[in-house]
């Protein structure tokens, strides 16, 4: 007979992981050992995308180089490029980037192969084509034109330029950048797990990817900072302390706060308030910025939750002037660089990922025919 499960599988090792790793107590994190404070603002995403999926921080000629795959891979393929149109007048931002994820498999030369070069291949074309697939389906749906990529432009870059429609300015682009080097990797989370799930029955890199898009995009995952954009914005700037104290009342979760690892504040946290309040007091506006920073309050004194990764990286992006429903998507242009990590990582030495389950059905069931029930 099993064991008695552990709801949510907290605290169950599920993996062995050589690409990130979590103190919750101290609340730490690391990339293939270096702290998150020391990458966050010094290494560009394009280095930590690498240091996820090579195994190392390069040196200036591997990043010339997988600086040049990524801008290579920033083209989207025929079948995507048929149908974006129709998928994004029909399909929410998340349904849609699982569909385009999808399709993307069909022009990639290394589709059938789980082998580690073509897999970084793999990796490097995912990684690049995540955020081109956002723009152009905002842009699809918007009926606006979207400049090309610049293959001298950053991964940032592009992005900001191709969302916002106009050239971001030098900190801008800085600070987008660090959001994505915070959000690149985390361990066991639920959209990883799921990506690494699918990879152990040896299935492709693209279904496992789609696996996690799927994950990402619940709101007690990645779905929750475009949650906390809707409530700031639904809350009476003169009444946050109150708006919070009765959805707590109702039972009702603040999205943005706790975490099933960290014990204290999450680290990525410290650096999304930082920029949340340049960004904010640079706007001339910062009421949402002041508003988060009551909400911070309040939920700790009556809960003892701190914020996690979406609480101030919601007000980050909306002002890089990204919109709220495009939040989520803007999460999986990060994670793709770990997502792809961990499916290389599974299929270098795999098994299986099968659990068990604790029976709680009836037994000894007597069988009926069907005019007798
Ligand atoms: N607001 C209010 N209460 C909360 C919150 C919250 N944000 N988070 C947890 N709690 C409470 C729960 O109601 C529960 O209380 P109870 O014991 O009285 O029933 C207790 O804290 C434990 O909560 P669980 O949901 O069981 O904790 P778990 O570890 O399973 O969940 C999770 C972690 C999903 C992150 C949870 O804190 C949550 O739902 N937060 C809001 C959604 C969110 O911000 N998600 C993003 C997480 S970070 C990321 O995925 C990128």
């Amino acid at each position: 007979m099993a064991d008695k499960p552990t709801k949510g599988l907290a605290d169950v090792v599920a993996a062995s992981t050589a690409l990130s790793d979590i103190d919750g107590v101290a609340g730490r994190l690391f990339y293939r050992g270096y702290d998150i404070h020391d990458l966050a603002g010094r290494a560009t995403f394009e280095e930590t995308a690498h240091l996820l999926q090579h195994g190392v921080l390069p040196d200036r000629r591997q990043l010339a180089a997988y600086g040049a795959e990524l801008a290579a891979g920033r083209r989207l393929g025929p079948l995507v490029e048929a149908n974006i149109a129709e998928i994004a007048g029909s399909q929410e931002p998340m349904e849609a980037l699982r569909t385009l994820v999808s399709l993307s498999s069909a022009d990639d030369p290394d589709k059938d192969s789980n082998a580690p070069d073509a897999s970084r291949r793999k990796a490097a074309r995912l990684t690049a084509r995540q955020p081109l697939l956002v723009a152009r389906y905002h842009a699809a749906r918007t009926g606006a034109s979207v400049p090309e990529p610049d293959p001298e432009l950053s991964v940032a870059a592009n992005f900001l330029m191709q969302i916002t429609g106009r050239t971001p300015e030098q900190r801008e682009i800085e600070i987008f950048d660090t959001c994505l080097v915070l959000h690149a990797d985390h361990t066991m989370n639920a959209s990883t797990f799921a990506a690494r799930v699918c990879a152990a029955t040896l299935s492709d890199m693209h279904s496992a990817i789609v696996a996690a898009i799927g994950t990402l995009k619940g709101p007690l995952h990645g779905g929750a900072n475009e949650q906390v954009m809707r409530t700031l914005e639904a809350i009476d700037p003169n009444g946050v302390a109150r708006a919070v104290r009765e959805k707590l009342a109702a039972g009702q979760k603040i999205m943005g706060f706790g975490h099933r690892v960290y014990k204290t504040e999450d680290p990525r946290a410290t650096h999304l308030r930082r920029m949340s309040r340049e960004l904010g007091e640079a706007s001339g506006d910062d009421t949402y910025f002041r508003m988060s920073r009551e909400m911070e309050e309040v939920v700790l004194a009556e809960k003892g939750l701190y914020p996690n990764v979406d609480f101030y990286a919601a007000t980050v992006y909306h002002y890089l002037g990204i919109p709220t429903d495009l939040f989520t998507p803007v999460f999986s242009v990060s994670r793709m660089a770990g997502w792809t990590a961990h499916v290389i990582e599974q299929h270098a030495d795999n098994r299986l990922i099968r659990p068990d389950s604790e029976y709680v059905g009836e037994h000894d069931q007597k069988w009926v025919p069907i005019d007798e029930r």
